[in-house]
């Protein structure tokens, strides 16, 4: 690497008596205390419109955080045209000093900006600090530094022979068009990391980031914008699916999507992609991580210590809305009886309420709509005869979103929660027969529809290599005797295939080699 070398930005971690908290503290007091007013961004203007969308705490639903403008289908046409017109320029820069501005922006986020961003993912996402540090500090720190790294190493590669009066060498160009960066809520890293990864490689982006993440997007955007992104270059709209869809997926210079969702969703965007696809003048990139269904499987000789700390972190922190958490479990039988009584000890100890509180480890989920769908299926289970809550299984949402950490055990490996997603603190255990191992590894990786992350836990080096091996389409990122939550940038690329995604390893060259068309230029002396 010829750029500053990158480490892992430092987690802080807000212990109290920290300078750290206090500042947080204040962070957050002074996010509650104003009511913000949230433009689009398109090309060198702040769009401001008449139609305005409420932001509140996922934790607090009655209080206003601010308002954020909404657009339709003519400030999709405008973000395109303000993309295009950015183009020339964005793309003709030196790959140097496009890097110098991703590499100003993470030293914004990490030393002047880095309260006000987890501030803002504390109170627009429901994350506790220590949630909130890892994400809004830390990951995007990482994305945009690694990339940085990676992305010289790109520019730096060449065809490793030549012939006798030949020099031949490959230009990494910019795709030929705009790209679309359609981001989640989960991460603020990663709503963050799909639209800058993109552009760091010369490319112009329209970035449409989900309703409940709108808050740190902003953040993001003006520190972007205060370390030097050119007007144009990334252009932030809040506008409906349909009317993205309807005017980004016709449009003759569509050149690609980064995408971060639902698999439904992902799914119809490949198909209307099919559709228009005579529309384009290239073939658009498509590259997208969407839904999980990520197992723990413990086998007998599991040291229960570590199988309680994956479990009940894995599929609890940040209330099981990462793409990552561990939803799914298979325990042998004699460790059951044990490690519920753990389970339960430690769920009891969490603390559940607002962000405010530093001390609640389980905050709300994100909205109405996921609180509703997450207790439609705590509440079947609490019915079903094919399954039982064994712990948690109680829920409120007259302040907050709130849903306890909640254990269902299913009794038959085909039960709904084992397979379906449903993106909330809910761990759904399947208990086997410790003679069943061989076939449990067979039902594991038949019933991984999806393929994002998986864990085994066991003390048996032969019982590992076996599961590592039988399992090697089940998970994308695959983790022995931990949980299987926490992939850091720079260490563990992430991405699954099958159902979880084009498996484009978010934070890596694997990824920033899909957003570069490469030329080949041959000379003869
Ligand atoms: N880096 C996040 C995780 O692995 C997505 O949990």
């Amino acid at each position: 690497f010829n750029v500053p070398a990158p480490a892992n930005e430092p987690v802080y971690s807000y212990a109290p008596g920290t300078k750290e908290r206090e500042l947080l503290q204040d962070a957050v007091a002074e996010a509650r205390s104003v009511e913000i007013d949230i433009p689009m961004y398109i090309g060198s203007e702040e769009v401001r419109t008449d139609n305005k969308g409420k932001l509140t705490p996922p934790h607090d639903h009655q209080h206003v955080l601010g308002y954020y403008h909404k657009g339709d289908k003519s400030h999709v046409k405008a973000a395109i045209d303000a993309a295009l017109a950015a183009k020339a320029d964005w793309e003709a820069l030196a790959w140097e000093q496009r890097a110098g501005i991703f590499l100003k922006a993470a030293e914004l986020i990490s030393t002047k900006y880095r309260y006000k961003l987890n501030a803002a993912t504390m109170l627009g996402q429901s994350k506790n600090p220590y949630q909130a540090e890892i994400d809004s500090a830390c990951e995007i720190v990482d994305f945009l530094r690694f990339n940085v790294a990676y992305m010289t190493e790109i520019y730096s590669q060449q065809p490793p022979a030549n012939s006798k009066g030949v020099w031949n060498r490959v230009e990494q160009r910019p795709l030929e068009g705009f790209v679309f960066a359609l981001t989640p809520f989960n991460f603020t890293a990663i709503a963050g990391n799909l639209p800058t990864c993109v552009a760091m490689m010369g490319n112009v982006v329209v970035w449409k980031p989900s309703n409940t993440q709108i808050y740190s997007a902003n953040v993001l955007m003006q520190i972007f914008k205060e370390a030097g992104l050119p007007d144009g270059v990334i252009n932030l709209i809040y506008v409906s699916g349909p009317d993205a869809g309807d005017v980004i997926f016709k449009h003759p210079d569509f050149a690609g999507i980064h995408f971060t969702g639902s698999t439904g969703v992902f799914q119809d965007i490949w198909k209307t992609i099919g559709e228009n696809i005579h529309t384009y003048k290239t073939y658009p990139r498509i590259v997208g991580e969407t839904g999980g269904k990520d197992f723990i499987l413990a086998h007998p000789s599991a040291d229960l210590n570590v199988l309680n700390t994956a479990l009940v972190r894995g599929a609890f922190e940040f209330q099981g809305q990462k793409c990552s958490a561990a939803s799914r479990a298979y325990i042998p039988q004699s460790l059951w009886g044990e490690l519920k009584v753990m389970m339960e000890k430690d769920i009891k100890s969490f603390k559940i309420g607002g962000t405010e509180d530093f001390s609640n480890f389980i905050n709300a989920v994100i909205d109405e709509k996921a609180f509703d769908k997450i207790t439609s299926y705590i509440d079947r289970a609490k019915q079903s005869a094919d399954a039982e809550v064994v712990i948690g299984g109680e829920y409120d949402n007259s302040k907050g979103y709130f849903i306890h950490p909640t254990v269902i055990l299913a009794k038959t490996p085909d039960y709904e929660t084992l397979s379906e997603e449903l993106f909330g603190p809910v761990l759904t255990i399947y208990v086997y027969e410790d003679a069943k191992w061989n076939e449990t590894l067979e039902l594991v990786d038949k019933t991984s529809i999806y393929a994002l992350t998986g864990s085994i836990i066991s003390q048996d080096r032969y019982a590992i290599a076996q599961a590592t091996h039988a399992l090697r389409n089940a998970a994308g990122n695959f983790y022995i005797n931990d949980k299987c939550t926490g992939a850091v940038v720079g260490q563990q690329p992430f991405g699954g295939a099958r159902g979880s995604g084009t498996n484009d390893k978010a934070g890596s060259m694997i990824n920033l080699l899909r957003w570069v068309s490469p030329r080949t230029i041959k000379e003869t002396f």
